[in-house]
C-alpha cells in the first residue's frame, strides 16, 4: 500500500489523524496493543505473519489484502460499538463496489455465505484503551468459506482507494454523538443476518453452555435460552454450531 497516496486522506483534526504502514508485521493488532501509540493511529501491514483472528484462531494475511488496525485511547464503556460501527463503515463501504453483504452477528461481514471481512478488537480497559483490527480479502487469494472483493466483483481493486473510503466511513462513525449513535445502531441491525434460534456454544463462568440465540439487542448483546429453558445475557463471544 502507498503511503503517499493515503497520507494526504488523513485528516490531522480528525478522529483517525495518523498512519503507520509497514511492509511485514506479526499482526496489526498486537502492534498497536504493545506500544503506546497516541489515539487515532492507524497501523496497516502489506503483509501479516501471525494475523490473529477471533478465538485466538490464526488470520491468513497474505499480500494483496487490507490488514489494519486502529487505537483509541480512552476508557470505553461499550466496546463492542467499535465492532457496530466498523461493521457498518465496512458494509456502507462495500456498497460502494455495488455488494450487499450482510452482517453475521457478532462481527463478521458475509458477502453469500462467505467471509468477505472480519474485525477483532483487543481491549485494555486499565490502560483505557482499545484497538479494533479490520481485515479485507481485497485482491488477496482467499482461504477457503471465504470471499474477496476482487472475486465478487471480478476485477482487481484499488486497495487505496478502499482503504480511504473505509476510513473515512469509521471516521464519521467514530465523531458521532450519542444522538446519532442510535441510528448507526439502526443501521447494524438492518443488515444483520437474523440468528434467532441459531444453536450456540458460550462460554460463561468458564463453563460452555449450549443453547440457542432467543434475540439480539441494540447493544450487542444476545439473550441464549440454555438447555434447560434459563435465559442469559451474553455480551461476548458467542460460537454458532450450524
Ligand atoms: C475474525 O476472526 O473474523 C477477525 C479477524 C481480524 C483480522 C484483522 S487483520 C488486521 C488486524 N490484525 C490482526 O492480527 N487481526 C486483525
Amino acid at each position: 500500500m502507498n503511503l503517499k497516496v493515503i497520507e494526504p486522506h488523513i485528516n490531522k483534526n480528525h478522529v483517525l489523524n495518523k498512519i503507520i504502514i509497514l511492509s511485514s508485521i506479526d499482526s496489526t493488532n498486537k502492534y498497536l496493543m504493545d506500544n503506546n501509540f497516541a489515539s487515532g493511529t492507524i497501523a496497516a501491514a502489506a503483509v501479516q505473519t501471525a494475523g490473529r483472528g477471533k478465538q485466538g484462531a490464526h488470520w491468513q494475511s497474505g499480500s494483496g489484502g487490507l490488514w489494519f488496525s486502529f487505537v483509541i485511547n480512552r476508557k470505553i464503556i461499550n466496546p463492542y460499538m467499535f465492532v457496530i460501527l466498523s461493521s457498518v463503515a465496512l458494509v456502507e463501504t462495500f456498497a460502494m463496489y455495488g455488494l450487499k453483504p450482510e452482517i453475521k452477528w457478532p462481527n463478521d461481514i458475509l458477502l453469500g455465505r462467505l467471509k468477505i471481512s472480519g474485525i477483532l478488537i483487543e481491549n485494555d480497559a486499565y490502560n483505557s484503551k482499545i484497538v479494533t483490527g479490520i481485515g479485507v480479502n481485497i485482491n488477496n487469494k482467499a482461504p477457503q468459506n471465504a470471499v474477496s472483493l476482487k472475486q465478487a466483483v471480478h476485477k482487481k481493486i484499488n486497495m487505496e482507494e478502499f482503504f480511504i473510503r473505509l476510513v473515512k466511513k469509521l471516521d464519521i462513525y467514530l465523531r458521532q454523538t450519542a444522538g446519532l449513535k442510535k441510528k448507526l445502531i439502526g443501521k447494524w441491525v438492518m443488515n444483520l443476518t437474523d440468528v434467532t434460534g441459531r444453536d450456540v456454544s458460550v462460554i460463561r463462568n468458564k463453563k460452555r453452555v449450549i443453547g440457542k440465540v432467543k434475540k439480539v439487542y441494540k447493544d450487542g448483546s444476545v439473550s441464549i435460552v440454555d438447555e434447560k429453558g434459563n435465559v442469559i445475557r451474553i455480551k461476548g463471544e458467542v460460537f454458532f454450531l450450524a
